[in-house]
């Protein structure tokens, strides 16, 4: 199979992450989850008491993606391992408005365009097919209920300890959508030659062998 790059957008809680890992696990390729490098750069706004010299934020700051055999992405910021900070709620809250910063942004871009020059890579994140990578091979856009999101990220959550409430997560899931999709650089939207998968009501097994048949069609 020649070497493809994947381009995996999305609102929040869609799913991506999920299926993103499967399909890079199924077809050998690398996957990259460019949130966890918005919400590291996050973790250390917050660490630093929320300065507002972004671009001083940005210049102190160095970042990479590891690959752990089986932990998968691990993200070492300045040094040091963070990935088991990153879904902190504090986190999730102030990750939207620190994204929607120029600086950041430029930043974060570079090295995800980096990552993906050697393709082989199944990407997600909010601006990949239209900014990230507009050459990409395969572009999908991934949708659910917000009910449904909130549900999967309930459910999450108990997986990982966390007691969550249905109607506090919706609200969450929305107010991060909208600010995502209405900032000004690279907000949320669908490419226009993405294809959109609804995934309410579907099983990761069903969404996976959607997306599956779609790269088959072009490899
Ligand atoms: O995917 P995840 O929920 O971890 O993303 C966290 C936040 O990072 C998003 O709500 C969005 O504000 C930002 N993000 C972004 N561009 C991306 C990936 C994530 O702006 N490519």
């Amino acid at each position: 199979m020649k070497l493809l790059n994947i381009a995996l957008d999305g609102p929040a809680a869609a799913g991506k992450s999920t299926i993103a890992k499967l399909l890079a696990a199924k077809l050998s390729m690398i996957y990259v989850d460019t949130g966890a490098m918005y919400r590291a750069i996050t973790y250390k706004y917050l660490q630093q008491n929320k300065p507002e010299d972004y671009d001083q934020l940005i210049e102190t700051t160095e970042l990479s993606l590891t690959y752990d055999k089986d932990k998968g992405q691990r993200v070492i910021l300045d040094n040091q391992d963070v990935t088991d900070y990153l879904r902190e709620n504090d986190v999730t809250n102030h990750v939207s408005y620190v994204a929607s910063k120029e600086a950041v942004r430029t930043f974060s871009v570079n090295k995800q365009q980096e990552l993906a020059a050697k393709k082989g890579i199944v990407m997600d994140g909010r601006d990949i097919g239209t900014v990230v990578l507009p050459d990409a091979d395969l572009k999908v856009y991934m949708i659910a209920s917000v009910e449904e999101r909130a549900v999967r990220r309930q459910k999450d959550n108990e997986e990982r300890g966390i007691v969550s409430n249905v109607e506090q997560l919706k609200q969450e899931i929305a107010d991060r959508d909208q600010y995502d999709m209405n900032r000004d650089i690279s907000p949320l939207k669908k490419a226009d030659d993405a294809i959109t998968v609804d995934t309410t009501g579907k099983s990761i097994e069903i969404v996976t062998q959607e997306i599956l048949a779609l790269v088959h069609k072009i490899s």
